[in-house]
């Protein structure tokens, strides 16, 4: 926990490592209520600032859906329409906007523009993916496996199946978390960074779980209790696509290794899709498939997020 009165920013997954488990279940229960009608709107009053750099069809959504149900007000923010693009500082930005608003969501092309902006707010900066995490995402993306596993995550076997991107990134920060035991099917040239493999190892030896990378999808996925996959070519990587292309061909999830995986296994993909590249349309569209509920819990886990980040609400 962040000492009294200190801003607290979600950076990388590991900014939850305390609150990461309640989190969970705070999101379920909202979802549950949801279900029910009652949007849970425990933030009436709040005001969110979205600034997005790169595309966005899931995380803007839902973030801009949540406030709304938490009774607050997201503003999107396209750098190309503010003074950010015409070069305002960063940390003039965050200076400014954290007069008006209670929290900043932010998707950078730059981790290092992320921490910026952290820096310059006197507000909460929530990570909305950059290119070293996407912290928001693996919330989501473990939801979907705590509800399908009654909460328990120890002896779980999670096999990933691609790029060494930044959802495997936050994912193996959050696996070691939980305590899932991650094996990772990577070509070597592309596996993540040194210092977040180590850091992940240290977190998966603290709570039970392990990391460890293969170059053979269907070693990784042998047993496995879930299988994940993101696309080879993320935003920003586009002019490396032939040579991407070429490196993961074999580096798919399709029958042959969800036949391999432990027969309950559940499929999962963060989405957008490269159907027939990454995944087939098969396996997408087939049973075990957990990859809309996935996409629908990205609502629920951003509720729960700002909940967390957010002060308590003023009713008007
Ligand atoms: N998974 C994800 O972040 O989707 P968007 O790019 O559509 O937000």
């Amino acid at each position: 926990m962040s000492p009294a009165g200190a801003k607290r920013n979600l950076l990388s997954i590991v900014d939850l490592e305390h609150d990461l488990l309640a989190l969970l279940q705070r999101s379920h229960e909202m979802k549950q209520a949801r279900r029910r009608g009652d949007r849970s709107p425990t933030r009436p009053g709040t005001n969110l600032a979205m600034i997005f750099e790169k595309p966005s069809t899931r995380t803007r959504t839902s973030f801009e859906v949540a406030m709304n149900d938490l009774g607050g007000h997201a503003l999107y923010l396209s750098p190309k329409d503010m003074q950010l693009g015409r070069g305002e500082t960063i940390g003039d930005t965050a200076r400014v906007l954290s007069q008006y608003v209670d929290a900043i969501v932010y998707r950078a092309f730059r981790h290092a523009d992320e921490v910026a902006l952290a820096a310059g707010a006197s507000v909460p900066v929530i990570n909305a993916l950059d290119d070293r995490e996407h912290p928001c995402q693996i919330v989501a993306d473990l939801l979907t496996l705590y509800e399908r596993w009654d909460g328990k995550f120890a002896g779980r076997k999670l096999a990933y199946v691609g790029d060494g991107n930044n959802v495997l990134n936050s994912l193996m920060l959050g696996a070691a978390l939980v305590g899932l035991h991650l094996t990772s099917a990577i070509p070597s040239k592309y596996r993540p960074p040194a210092d977040l493999v180590k850091q992940a190892e240290l977190l998966a030896k603290a709570s039970g779980g392990s990391i460890q990378f293969t170059e053979r999808p269907l070693d990784a996925a042998r047993g496995a209790d879930a299988l994940y996959t993101d696309v080879w070519v993320s935003m920003g990587d586009e002019a490396e696509k032939d040579a991407r292309e070429t490196a993961f061909q074999g580096y798919q999830i399709n029958a042959d290794l969800v036949a391999a995986a432990h027969p309950d296994v559940w499929v999962l993909h963060d989405l957008p899709a490269h159907r027939g590249m990454e995944i087939t349309d098969e396996v997408m569209d087939g049973p075990r498939a957990a990859i809309w509920d996935q996409a629908q819990n990205r609502l629920h886990a951003q509720k729960a997020i700002l909940e967390l980040f957010l002060p308590p609400g003023r009713p008007g």
